[in-house]
């Protein structure tokens, strides 16, 4: 694993407490190894923090784009990126000018304390670039506008979720036998659009959980808990006699609702 990929999952690891229990659950069901299919990330679109920034870090080891996407109704654009033997990469932005002119006054201020002149591997893992801690009146107005946006504001560009590579579970048959086993060990699934997304002719069915959600302490010292990351599943399949190695836009669209709180 490169070193990027390795401090990308201690992020991960370290803000969301479903991850280190999943795993163990998974590992005491007999799974040795568990491979990535992909790992997302959001950002807001623009010259210092889009897509052409934020897949630099990425580019530069290797990957390659390999799939572009578009979400009207979240009003997103997301790229996927492949790198052989090496999980994909999926990165979205925001549509900011798609946006009230209040919420675009928020975003660019936000962004003008992105300080950097480009966008490095270690910006990946270190989540917020604010300073101070959020104010609460400025993520519930991004907030009343796009969950997507409220999340970003609060967790930063940073690892949104890692995704198992069902495929490669060797004791459980396919993603529904996963499922089951995540529900009987009291996880709170995402159900937009029923618990498994996409069909086996779109070439991969996707699942994920809830994110829990992790005490966040506003600048009015106020702490409220907030969804931070989910954890993904992901079974591929053969279309025309080749593995599916894109993305299903109707089935990201629904698992976007991961971080929802509502
Ligand atoms: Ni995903």
């Amino acid at each position: 694993m490169t070193k990027l990929l390795s401090d990308l999952w201690e992020c991960y690891y370290a803000m969301n407490a479903q991850v280190p229990k999943i795993h163990a659950a998974l590992q005491d069901h007999g799974e040795q190894e568990i491979i990535n299919d992909h790992i997302a990330f959001r950002t807001f679109a623009g010259p210092k923090s889009g897509l052409d920034k934020i897949k630099k870090p990425f580019e530069d080891l290797g990957w390659q784009i390999a799939g572009n996407y578009f979400f009207k109704q979240k009003k997103l654009r997301a790229i996927h990126l492949e790198r052989q033997g090496a999980p994909k990469i999926f990165l979205s932005e925001l549509i900011v000018e798609d946006f009230s002119p209040e919420f675009q006054a928020i975003v660019s201020a936000e962004l003008a304390q992105l300080t950097a002149k480009e966008f490095t591997a270690e910006m990946l893992v270190s989540g917020r670039w604010q300073k101070a801690d959020p104010d609460l009146e400025t993520y519930n107005a991004l907030l009343s506008e796009s969950e997507y946006a409220a999340w970003l504001y609060i967790f930063g560009i940073c690892p949104n979720h890692f995704t198992v590579y069902v495929n490669a579970l060797e004791t459980f048959s396919d993603i529904d036998v996963l499922n089951t086993f995540l529900l009987v060990h009291g996880y709170v699934m995402n159900t937009a659009g029923g618990i498994v997304k996409g069909t086996m002719e779109d070439g991969l069915r996707q699942s994920s959980t809830m994110a829990a959600t992790v005490p966040v302490k506003f600048s009015n010292l106020e702490v409220l808990d907030i969804p931070c990351c989910y954890y993904e599943f992901a079974q591929r399949y053969l279309i025309s006699d080749k593995m599916f190695q894109g993305f299903v836009t109707a089935s990201a669209d629904k698992i976007f609702q991961s971080t929802d709180s509502k």
